[in-house]
């Protein structure tokens, strides 16, 4: 068992990661919560709702389909409205339940659910368990972009079961281990190197590996939530390989890419760009560059303009101020965030970068 507390001006709480924590949840439920809801999709539940399922008394499960296309806000009215229906109060406490999509939309209803009510993240893709569950960033997307309109409300607790993840398809487990490479790059050299040496395990999914992978992602993700919860600074270094993938995700419409995929290719060209400012070594570009193929087939981005990534740039959150941040290696384990990057120079970066892997 790994617990990593996240410190925020909001409330302490504990990231557990814990094989068999899905037995134990209704520890996790304060005595004082009156009723409890889930939300979840039908897949999830399926396959693992009967493990939470008996110790939470008269659970109230509602269902969510699904889908980035699904996470909009008549999708939380709709599960707003299920919870009046079904007598919830400020006393009612929230279990989301699945991946990504799951713990953000229901984090949202949950932050705003007369005026805020409690609750518990429980997520069940790698993803999700390293990254999107944990720091209190809940949102939906509009037809403008995506997570556009949200919340930072942080959980009671983030239970994380590694057990869930055996029935994860092969191509939704290493789009999240891309995630888990982006912290070995950011922050942790021991884990890239655990990542570049040990991949045949590691797409087996080796118990005590998985395990290891997940608490340290966790524990990198609860430390740079805890020194900065709203993004100011230190927790924009999470980002690596965001600011290109969300174009590369916005420009497909979010059909072509999961998102761990379209972050594999922007870490590519960040890697590319750090190479070409002179910043980071051939050799650690080269290396961070034979860990990412080695944990593909990514799907194929040739077809992509750069001169059409550039301009979705402009329309990115991360866009600060008509300023463009770029968060680029200067080792494995060491980033700088970067701006006011030459437009050439980034086309070159991007351009080299689609045609790498391919
Ligand atoms: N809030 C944040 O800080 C943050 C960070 C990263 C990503 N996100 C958000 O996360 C979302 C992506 O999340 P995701 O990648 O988990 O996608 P997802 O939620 O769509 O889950 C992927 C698929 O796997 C299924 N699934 C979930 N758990 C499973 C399991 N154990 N076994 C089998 N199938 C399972 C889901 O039903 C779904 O079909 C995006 O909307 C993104 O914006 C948020
Ligand atoms: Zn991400």
């Amino acid at each position: 068992m790994h617990r990593f507390d996240v410190r925020t001006a909001q409330r302490t709480y504990p990231c557990v990661v814990e094989r068999g924590i899905l037995r134990r949840v209704s520890e996790f439920v304060p005595s004082s919560a009156g009723k409890i809801f889930l939300v979840t999709t039908e897949d999830v539940w399926t396959l693992h709702g009967a493990e939470i399922g008996g110790q939470l008394g008269d659970l109230r499960v509602l269902f969510f389909a699904g889908g980035e296309v699904n996470k909009r806000l008549a999708a939380l009215e709709a599960l707003a409205e299920q919870m009046v229906e079904y007598g919830a109060d400020r006393t009612s406490a929230l279990i989301a339940f699945g991946g990504g999509i799951v713990t953000d939309i229901a984090g949202f209803l949950a932050s705003i659910f007369m005026r805020s009510i409690d609750v518990l993240q429980i997520p069940t893709t790698l993803l999700a368990q390293v990254d999107a569950a944990i720091g209190g960033k809940t949102g939906v997307n509009l037809v403008s972009g995506k997570n556009l309109i949200g919340t930072f409300y942080q959980p009671l607790a983030v239970l994380i079961d590694p057990d869930v993840i055996a029935t994860l398809p092969d191509r939704e487990y290493r789009a999240g281990l891309f995630e888990v490479l982006k912290c070995g790059v950011i922050r942790d050299r021991p884990l890239f190197d655990l990542l570049a040496n040990l991949s045949d395990e590691v797409l087996s999914r080796k118990p005590d590996l998985v395990d290891d992978l997940i608490a340290r992602a966790v524990r990198i993700k609860a430390e740079i939530v805890s020194a900065d919860e709203r993004e100011s600074d230190l927790r924009r270094i999470l980002n690596f390989g965001h600011t290109i993938g969300h174009a590369i995700e916005a420009e497909t419409q979010y059909a072509q890419f999961l998102h761990g995929e379209a972050v594999a290719w922007g870490m590519l060209t960040a890697t590319r760009l750090a190479e070409l400012l002179g910043m980071l070594n051939s050799d650690n570009a080269g290396e961070v560059r034979r860990v990412i193929c080695r944990y593909g087939p990514l799907p194929p981005a040739k077809h992509l303009s750069p001169d059409r990534l550039i301009e979705r740039l402009a329309a990115d959150k991360k866009t600060l101020q008509g300023k463009i941040h770029f968060v680029l290696p200067t080792a494995i384990g060491e980033v700088k965030i970067i701006s006011g990057i030459d437009v050439g120079i980034l086309r070159q970066a991007i351009a080299a970068s689609l045609q790498e892997l391919s």
